[in-house]
């Protein structure tokens, strides 16, 4: 089995968009290239207020936890969005390194904090939400994971927590992955990280985990069905959506209205919109 000291090297050693992007890591290109791809890739244009944790009553503080913050996104999309009281964790000093500057560059505060999410330091019932985008399929023990971010929220909290969907193209893969050498052929692929050839690849597992780089020791792909038993353990789900399409892989540029299409229905990452039951 993966060892999380591995999964912390790889991210130590790979920051998210670091080998792809042409910037160096922290500078503003960096941070402003990263942002116009994902708004693209991820949201299919646009950033979904769905992310948002639920507005408490007037006056009442809310604390947040962006849990694996990678180079500082989402935190820095909740402080733009006015949140306050703001912690971003990660497993990697990189990436606290990343968002620290990615915060100082627009005037944002946050605190930050070296964390295994699998068994984090905060004590129980801290947060009022937590935000867990795209880290609980890299790391080995996924429900462990899950079951920490149920304790570190309070009763009634809220979060938001997505994973690599097995959507129909992964799953129909098998009978068509000779579409990928034409696109192959074309010029598709991904830069960086070892994941030019991503479409000559036949095992459906092994691009989900080839996504974040030829060294990436894990990633997971769930069905609905096997992501929603994983979180009805501990959570009232009360929506899942997906998103993320990275149309860049591709050889050709696609419309507008056709990339927010595949991002709404074919999109590679499912959302959980979650509510921590109150008498726990
Ligand atoms: C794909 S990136 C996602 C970053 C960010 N959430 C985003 O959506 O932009 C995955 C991040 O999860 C972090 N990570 C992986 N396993 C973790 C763990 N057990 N505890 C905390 N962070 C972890 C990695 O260090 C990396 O920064």
């Amino acid at each position: 089995m993966t060892k999380i000291d591995d999964v912390r090297s790889f991210w130590e050693n790979n920051p998210l968009w670091t080998g792809e992007s042409v910037h160096p890591a922290g500078s503003i290109p960096f941070f402003e290239e990263h942002r116009e791809v994902y708004m693209a890739d991820c949201f299919g244009g646009g950033f979904d207020l769905r992310f948002l944790p639920p507005p408490r009553p007037m006056g009442q503080a809310m604390s947040v936890l962006d849990l694996g913050c990678g180079i500082g996104f989402w935190v820095s999309e909740f402080a733009m969005r006015g949140l306050s009281n703001l912690d971003a964790a990660d497993l990697t000093e990189q990436a606290l390194a990343i968002t620290a500057k990615r915060l100082e560059a627009y005037g944002l505060k946050a605190n930050l904090s070296l964390q295994n999410a699998e068994k984090m330091t905060f004590p129980d019932h801290t947060f009022d939400h937590v935000n867990c985008q795209g880290v609980i399929h890299h790391t080995p023990d996924t429900n462990a994971t899950v079951a920490e971010i149920a304790r570190v929220l309070k009763p009634g909290g809220t979060a938001s927590i997505s994973v690599y969907y097995r959507n129909p193209i992964l799953r129909l893969w098998p009978y068509v992955r000779w579409l990928g050498w034409p696109l192959a052929k074309l010029g598709g692929g991904l830069k960086g990280r070892g994941r030019e050839k991503i479409f000559l690849e036949s095992n459906v597992d092994e691009i989900v985990r080839l996504y974040d780089g030829i060294e990436n020791p894990i990633g997971k792909s769930y069905t609905r069905e096997q992501f929603l038993s994983m979180l009805e353990k501990h959570f009232i789900v009360q929506e899942t959506y997906l998103h993320f399409f990275p149309a860049r892989a591709l050889p050709f540029q696609l419309s507008a209205g056709l990339h927010r299409w595949l991002d709404k229905h074919l999109g590679f990452m499912i959302y959980a919109t979650l509510k921590k039951p109150c008498a726990v």
